[in-house]
């Protein structure tokens, strides 16, 4: 038989969280929560874990979902792992999916309709960039995972406190059963060697401080919304107040 898939070589902090997740009482999570810093290697491990779900689960027709924030995110996701599959499947560009082993369906989404992700049996689901979707979108997966009893992988960056991404990483932090939760920086994938140190010395002198703590440290900003954060902004109020 030919050979289709290899997986990449992972390293252990993606191994725990995106194939063996545990929750706080050490059994397996359905769901896994994942702050990673950009380019820490999200997408790859999130890429072999639901191909791995496809061969291993997949009969003919079952559904194996990447839903993404936009359908041209999806379609990177489809590319790469059209690419990365060198053995016998099938490729549908206009539905954007891919039907490997005994017929399973890998099928790339986008999010910004939710109610378009209503309706189907889903076997398993990757949310990637999930910070930067709206909650309706884990609702409609949420529902397509309730007759298979699917597992889920919740990525994305860490995108100020308010996100339902943010407060589903903490309850999952916080010991929920059946979640798990992790964080990976790109500390982590430095010492991994995935990313280069230089690199990170460089974002971190051209971006605002909030902004590189969220992508790269995955730490939330104090407001979400301002890059400065609001230490810099009382700052600014004193500075202001002492000219009058
Ligand atoms: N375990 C690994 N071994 C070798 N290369 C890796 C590994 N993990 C990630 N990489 C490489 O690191 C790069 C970034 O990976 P990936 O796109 O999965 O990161 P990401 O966290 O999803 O980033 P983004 O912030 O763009 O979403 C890719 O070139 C990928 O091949
Ligand atoms: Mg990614």
């Amino acid at each position: 038989m030919a050979k289709v898939y290899r997986r990449p070589k992972l390293y252990p902090k993606q191994t725990a969280a995106f194939f063996e997740p545990l929750d706080a009482q050490g059994n397996p999570a359905r769901y896994s929560w994942i702050e990673g810093s950009t380019k820490s290697g999200k997408t790859v491990s999130c890429m072999a874990w639901l191909v791995e779900q496809a061969m291993l689960k997949g009969k003919a027709g079952r559904q194996f979902w990447w839903v993404a924030p936009v359908s041209g995110t999806a379609k990177i996701a489809f590319g790469r792992i059209k690419r990365g599959l060198k053995g016998k499947k099938i490729v549908n560009h206009t539905d954007m999916t891919i039907a490997i082993g005994k017929g399973a369906v890998l099928r790339f989404k986008s999010a910004e309709k939710p109610d378009n992700l209503y309706g189907e049996d889903v076997w398993a689901c990757v949310m990637d960039e999930a910070s930067r979707m709206r909650q309706e979108a884990f609702y409609a997966v949420r529902s397509t995972l309730t007759a298979t009893r699917g597992p889920v992988r919740i990525i994305g960056n860490v995108k100020g406190r308010k996100s339902w991404f943010f407060l589903g990483c903490r309850k999952a932090e916080g010991g929920e059963p059946n979640h798990s939760y992790h964080k990976i920086t790109a500390l982590d994938a430095v010492n991994a060697g995935v990313f280069p140190m230089e690199e990170l010395d460089d974002a971190k002198a051209a971006l605002p401080e909030a902004v590189f703590n969220e992508l790269y440290f995955c730490i939330a900003s104090d407001d979400g919304g301002n890059p400065f954060g609001l230490k810099y902004i009382s700052t600014l109020k004193a500075v202001a107040v002492y000219d009058i």
